[in-house]
């Protein structure tokens, strides 16, 4: 595992960026694995200005994220799809039809996420995927467990996840408590893994997850095991990592 220091959000976006921007430029069909949130914002953004600049083109790449709640279709404001088509997809030339996410209204579990996981499997797995790490130790939806989920799953979620994910829901709406997310098998399999950490809010977390023992009660863990990921994180993340 590898950590790349950064000073701030904006300098970690650039480098976690500059890493995805390569990947594209080496493969330009590459599958990359995405990820919504706070965090890749800032990457996102980048991204799009090296479209913009005729740098990268995303007309082959195929993007697969990481999840969606359970119970919203993707015309919800907060739906992960909504949050993709609006930070990122229809801001660059990525063809719809090659971009992925769990189906929220499905009416069987069970068989969106067997789907899913084909889905993944016939794109022939993930070239590179990109991560945030929630305040619990989540990645994904993967939440605090006794075993590492293996495929894709319905999971309900944590109290500190409901509560994390309302500050982006307007008040009264009411926020999911189940959602359909990728399984630490794929995410595990991903050729490169790039996890981006900004904010002293996640500084306890980096700690535990990169520093501590490797264990599914703190599912980021196992990513010191994958062969190939780079943790982006600025200086207030990285706060409590002795030099
Ligand atoms: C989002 C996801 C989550 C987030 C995590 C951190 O698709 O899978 O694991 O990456 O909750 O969220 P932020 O970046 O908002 O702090």
């Amino acid at each position: 595992m590898k950590i790349i220091k950064a000073k701030d959000y904006n300098e970690m976006s650039r480098k976690a960026a500059n890493i995805i921007s390569a990947q594209i430029i080496m493969k330009p069909d590459s599958v990359l694995g995405l990820a919504t949130g706070s965090s890749p914002i800032g990457t996102y953004n980048e991204l799009i200005d090296s479209y913009q600049k005729g740098d990268i083109s995303f007309e082959l790449v195929k993007s697969v994220n990481l999840d969606e709640y359970k119970g919203l279709g993707g015309d919800h404001k907060q739906s992960y799809r909504y949050f993709m088509e609006n930070t990122l997809f229809s801001k660059i030339d990525i063809q719809k039809e090659n971009t992925y996410l769990p189906n929220g209204l499905a009416e069987n579990d069970e068989e969106e996420c067997a789907r899913y996981d084909d889905v993944i499997a016939q794109m022939g797995g993930i070239d590179l995927q990109l991560l945030g790490i929630g305040h619990n130790g989540h990645i994904a939806f993967n939440e605090p467990s006794d075993v590492f989920p293996d495929g894709t799953h319905c999971v309900k979620l944590t109290e500190s996840t409901i509560t994390a994910n309302s500050r982006l829901f307007d008040e009264g709406e009411v926020v999911p408590t189940y959602a359909f997310t990728m399984g630490i098998k794929a995410i595990m399999q991903a050729k490169k893994i790039v996890l981006i950490a900004s904010g002293t809010d996640k500084a306890a977390i980096v700690k535990e997850a990169f520093f501590g023992p490797i264990t599914p009660k703190v599912p980021a863990s196992i990513l010191q095991m994958h062969p190939d990921c780079i943790v982006v994180a600025d200086e207030a993340a990285l706060a409590l990592i002795n030099e």
